[in-house]
């Protein structure tokens, strides 16, 4: 295992220590939320986790999940989620997280919202002073897709219609199209989220802002907690 897939593994593991029996639980996406779902799972095998409900956040999440036995259950069956791990692409000294690298940012800020703890777990490498290196994912309806980009454009973005390796549109879980968003540093992102929301035929953007409770890094050895 390299040493960044080892931090992602390291901060996964630190994030399951909080996970207890009878929670309702929010299942991320990716490849760190993948060794949370990993230990949860072997713990519920084990049977030293017990009583406990799942939502996952990607239809990958779902497949991972069910290879344990972990029950899932839809958003809409509960009225909240005791405790969400998940990744991110970029979190700032405000716990403040760019999400959607793997496109499943509708959903993951879905059940985000409905958690009473967000923790967020991650590699060394996506700590910043300020979001926005990383391109904005935002989720947009594939009707709006010209309007959306255009918008976008005049706002100053230059977006980027996400693609697969043979060319055509990337389909979000939800069938939806993403553009990534050259943004360069994000001055101020709750005001961009706004602005951004304001635009019909955007479904949702991958700026995470005053959702996470804590967010773990893995760091070489260590692991640094943030919140
Ligand atoms: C999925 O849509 C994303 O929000 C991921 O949580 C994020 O991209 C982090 O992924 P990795 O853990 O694979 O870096």
């Amino acid at each position: 295992m390299d040493s960044k897939t080892q931090e992602k593994k390291n901060a996964a593991l630190k994030a399951v220590e909080q996970v207890q029996s009878g929670m309702t639980l929010g299942l991320g996406t990716g490849s760190t939320a993948y060794f949370a779902i990993e230990a949860i799972g072997e713990q519920w095998q084990a049977g030293t986790l017990t009583d406990i409900r799942a939502i996952p956040t990607s239809e990958a999440t779902a497949t991972q999940a069910r290879s344990y036995g972990i029950p899932l259950v839809e958003l809409a069956d509960v009225d909240r989620i005791d405790l969400t791990i998940d990744g991110a692409d970029e979190f700032d000294p405000h716990l403040r997280l760019i999400k959607g690298g793997g496109g499943a940012l509708f959903r993951e800020k879905l059940v985000a919202f409905a958690s009473d703890i967000m923790l967020v777990i991650s590699d060394a490498s996506k700590e910043v002073e300020h979001l926005g290196a990383f391109p904005l994912p935002v989720e947009v309806l594939p009707k709006a897709i010209r309007l959306v980009e255009r918008v976008l454009t005049e706002k100053g973005c230059r977006p980027t219609l996400r693609t697969q390796k043979d060319g055509t549109p990337y389909l979000t879980d939800n069938q939806n199209y993403i553009l990534d968003c050259q943004l360069g540093k994000i001055a101020d992102p709750e005001r961009l989220d706004l602005e951004f929301h304001l635009v019909p035929g955007i479904v949702e953007t991958g700026l995470f802002l005053g959702l996470a409770t804590q967010v773990i890094v893995g760091q070489g050895d260590e692991i640094k907690v943030f919140g």
